[in-house]
């Protein structure tokens, strides 16, 4: 069985994601999306509710599984028994960062990481711009799904409210 790593911290997901997501899941028997608990970095979800809203908006793909990790991307990756990651890149200035790490976890373990270029719809989509705009009222029903834009807004106002 093929199964693929789709790594991130998706604080929350964008369709951006679910693009990719989708992309592999027609390309590897299996895709895992592991979602990363970074504890020095409190997200604006618990990753309980990251994999939640995750779950639900995959529940269309009968290959998609959705799992926490922490450590080393390289470790989930054999726990998991997935030879490769997949990573979307949006723009040129994605590539540095991700083709470091993606070396790095060559050299550390023999995992490849393949580059999905992101749909251009999203390419300038990101979760902490999509989670500015909607701290100010902005519009982000084209950016995220429904499920999402919706506990933004709810997640938001408790925010606010406190
Ligand atoms: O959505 P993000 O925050 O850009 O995702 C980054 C992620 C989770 C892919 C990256 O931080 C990662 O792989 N973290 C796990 C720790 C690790 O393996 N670090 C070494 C990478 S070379």
């Amino acid at each position: 069985m093929r199964r693929a790593v789709c790594p991130g911290s998706f604080d929350p997901v964008t369709r951006g994601h679910l693009d990719i997501f989708g992309r592999a899941a027609q390309l590897f028997d299996e895709v895992i999306v592991g979602v990363l608990v970074n504890e020095s970095k409190k997200g604006l979800f618990t990753v309980d509710e990251r994999i939640d809203m995750i779950r639900e908006v995959t529940k269309d793909f009968d290959n998609v599984r959705v799992v926490a990790f922490q450590g080393l991307l390289v470790d989930f990756c054999r726990e998991q028994g997935a030879e490769i990651v997949i990573k979307g890149i949006r723009a040129v200035s994605d590539f540095d960062y991700e083709l470091q790490m993606a070396q790095m976890n060559i050299g550390l373990s023999g995992v490849e990481t393949l580059f999905m270029p992101t749909n251009p719809l999203y390419s300038f989509v990101a979760s902490s711009l999509v989670k500015e705009v909607a701290k100010w009222g902005g519009d982000v029903s084209t950016y995220v799904p429904e499920l999402v834009e919706r506990r933004l807004a709810e997640r938001l106002r408790a925010v606010r409210a406190n």
